[in-house]
């Protein structure tokens, strides 16, 4: 059979045979023992009813095996056999353009170069999504492959739901994940109704078919990097960031490090993933000894070094040494994953790797004891270090919150509604105030024919529309500007393409917009093929997460979902290709919702017409909620964007003399 025929096949109506269990690729973690004998055999009727009862004898005790082995039915039998990648939009199968470009995304979100555990369907994050089992991708692509522009796919949490008549305006895909009753979005919840096969945990770009590989993180990153040495006020060069975690996000950081020029040293508890980014040249060189560490880490700061240094080994043993040292650190940060503190996102340490993993599927209780001891231990340390001159900041990897939890040394002398904690996180300081809230965040695209040098062809659109639009910028927003033109600048040289021909910079509103209608007109004039356009979830507009996305919120709204719950709407009937929404993201289970969108850009007028409208909204949705919270950036940019249309009109705050309240 070709490609085309087994996308249209769908479930196939002969069984396939069974695939072994392969060794050589990462799998995902054995989940959590959470059902009861008679909730397994729910599981186990919920798998089987996406196929037909004279295969439920032979299916039965091969998902029964699956679900005791690990914890969850993957169907791994019904994993397709031709190659998982994003192919040009031209291969696919179907009568609808805007289709095609979600197979394609959906495939670049799977593909072995990108996804973290592609077996499992896990495209990042340990959980991050893209669907629960392949019965669900066989038919999602069955539909897509059938459908048309008068129709839209319905996503429940990776189970396609099915096509309905809609019209050609609306979305073509709506996809939502993790969506609970709010009382039933504690941790464990996920591992239950997720092993039930009812829900699944989308991340934030996994489960929407989003994720462009590393590239989008490396430049998050770097201007993270970047922006917290301006804040101290000190030149990269020379400087030291000690952060912690190689894996899918946190891997960019001795990379970003590297980009914007210091030292940096990164800990990492798992060997197979230090070599990987060893191997992948993101981090130079890898240290097991922290005597010889703390020698390289002061002869690269003397000769004010590029250079990033793993440590195979747990974080608090470095920032511990260090102390006894007395190496000076500039900044710190972490990135471990404590947004799953107890399956593998945090390790304690005094333990090796492998006793941790096995003691966190034994005896979970006691592993739970020693991560949160290691916490305590951890931010210790790091209070040693910023008593000292460090400036640390939360990565969003819900860091403050689980220590925190754990009872560590974290909390503000005097909190306030929003300075909890002792430190920022990085939306606080750096984000939320320098890109957040003048409409500044992680714009994508990728281009469908699949060629790099149609790539090269948009990055440099893209560089000349934002040329412009610095020189008549106002003086708030040059440095991000400046910053991104840069980027743009250097992307081909930094070979930053993993699976699809895909490009991310930061741009604001006017930016987003003027280059989207750019790249439409070369379509239209046959200079380049379809683009899909897109958005990390992490931005300006598509997240509510207190502390994350919306921490630099301070009118105590940031323990509501309005914005991301409006944004995801108003995408929809402003002419997105795909919208999503999703329960769980970076921070955790229960913690966040976000969203997103992706709009294919095929040349024509109907194309010019939507993104203008959705671009608009997606971006100024955002600013105005932070304008109306007070901040100042935010005003700022949405009267400008109200300067700019007419038929914006925002209710804006007014500021009262604090005073008067004391
Ligand atoms: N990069 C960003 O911009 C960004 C933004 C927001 C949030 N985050 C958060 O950062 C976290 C990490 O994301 P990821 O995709 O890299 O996850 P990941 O699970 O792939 O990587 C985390 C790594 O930390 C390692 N680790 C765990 N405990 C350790 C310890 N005590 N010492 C040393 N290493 C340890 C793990 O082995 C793992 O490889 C997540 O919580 C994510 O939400 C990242």
């Amino acid at each position: 059979m070709t490609f085309q025929e087994q996308i249209q096949q769908g479930i196939p109506s002969q069984l396939p045979q069974a695939k072994p269990y392969e060794t050589n690729i990462n799998h995902a973690p054995k989940r959590k023992e959470i059902l009861g004998e008679e909730e397994k055999k729910l599981a186990l009727k919920n798998a089987l009813r996406y196929f037909e009862p004279q295969f439920h004898a032979e299916l039965l005790p091969e998902f029964r095996e699956e679900l005791e082995k690990y914890g969850r039915i993957y169907m791994y039998r019904f994993r397709p056999d031709y190659e998982m990648k994003a192919r040009p939009i031209s291969d696919y199968p179907g009568k609808s353009e805007q289709a095609k470009a979600i197979m394609l995304m959906i495939q670049n979100n799977l593909d072995y170069a990108v996804a973290q555990h592609p077996h499992e369907l896990i495209t990042y994050g340990g959980n991050g999504a893209v669907f629960s089992n392949w019965a669900q991708y066989l038919l999602t692509m069955k539909y897509l492959s059938e459908m048309t522009d008068e129709q839209t796919l319905v996503m429940y949490s990776g189970h396609p739901m099915g096509l309905f008549p809609s019209h050609k305006d609306a979305p073509r895909v709506v996809v939502t994940n993790g969506m609970m009753i709010p009382n039933y979005s504690k941790p464990d919840d996920w591992e239950k109704f997720n092993a039930l096969g009812v829900t699944q945990y989308g991340q934030m770009t996994a489960g929407s078919y989003m994720y462009i590989g590393p590239q989008g993180i490396v430049h998050g990153t770097t201007i993270t990097v970047l922006n917290a040495f301006r804040k101290i006020n000190k030149e990269p060069k020379g400087g030291l960031f000690v952060t912690s975690g190689l894996g899918g996000m946190s891997g960019a950081q001795p990379k970003a490090g590297n980009i914007a020029g210091c030292v940096t040293v990164c800990a990492e508890v798992n060997p197979k993933i230090t070599k990987i980014r060893h191997d992948q040249k993101w981090v130079n060189e890898i240290h097991e000894n922290l005597d010889e560490l703390v020698g390289r880490v002061r002869r690269a700061q003397e000769n004010k070094e590029t250079v990033s240094l793993a440590y195979l080994g747990n974080i608090v043993e470095v920032w511990e040494k260090f102390d006894q040292e007395n190496l000076r650190i500039d900044i710190g940060s972490d990135q471990t994953s404590l947004h799953n503190p107890w399956a593998g996102g945090y390790y304690p340490v005094g333990q090796s790797f492998d006793e941790s993993n096995a003691m966190m599927a034994e005896n979970p209780e006691l592993f739970k004891e020693k991560v949160q001891e290691t916490l305590r231990r951890h931010a210790e340390a790091i209070n040693k270090h910023t008593a000292k001159g460090t400036y640390f900041f939360d990565y969003g990897n819900a860091f403050l919150l689980e220590a925190s939890r754990a009872g560590a040394d974290v909390m503000a002398e005097n909190p306030t509604l929003g300075r909890e904690f002792k430190f920022p996180s990085y939306v606080q300081d750096i984000m939320g105030p320098m890109c957040f809230d003048y409409g500044f965040g992680p714009f994508r695209w990728v281009c469908t024919s699949g060629k790099p040098e149609d790539l090269q062809k948009t990055d440099d659109i893209a560089c000349a529309i934002l040329e412009e639009i610095q020189q008549n910028s106002p003086e708030e927003i040059q440095q991000q500007m400046k910053d991104n033109i840069q980027w743009i600048k250097g992307a081909q040289e930094n070979k930053l393409v993993v699976g699809s021909q895909a490009r991310i910079l930061y741009a604001d509103a006017e930016g987003r917009m003027k280059i989207a209608e750019a790249f439409n007109k070369a379509i239209k004039n046959g200079e380049i093929g379809p683009v899909v356009l897109g958005r990390d979830h992490h931005d300006v507009s598509g997240t509510d997460s207190p502390y994350r996305e919306t921490s630099n919120i301070y009118d105590g709204s940031r323990f509501t979902a309005d914005m991301a719950i409006h944004n995801v709407i108003g995408d929809s009937f402003r002419g997105a290709t795909w919208v999503s929404i999703h329960n769980g993201g970076g921070v955790g289970w229960g913690e966040v919702i976000n969203g997103g969108f992706g709009m294919l850009l095929d040349g024509s007028d109907d194309a010019d017409r939507r993104l203008k409208s959705m671009l608009f909204w997606d971006v100024n949705n955002g600013i105005s909620r932070r304008s109306w919270a007070r901040n100042e950036g935010a005003v700022f940019a949405i009267k400008r964007a109200m300067e700019a249309e007419p038929n914006l009109k925002v209710t804006l705050p007014n500021f009262v003399d604090e005073s008067l309240l004391s």
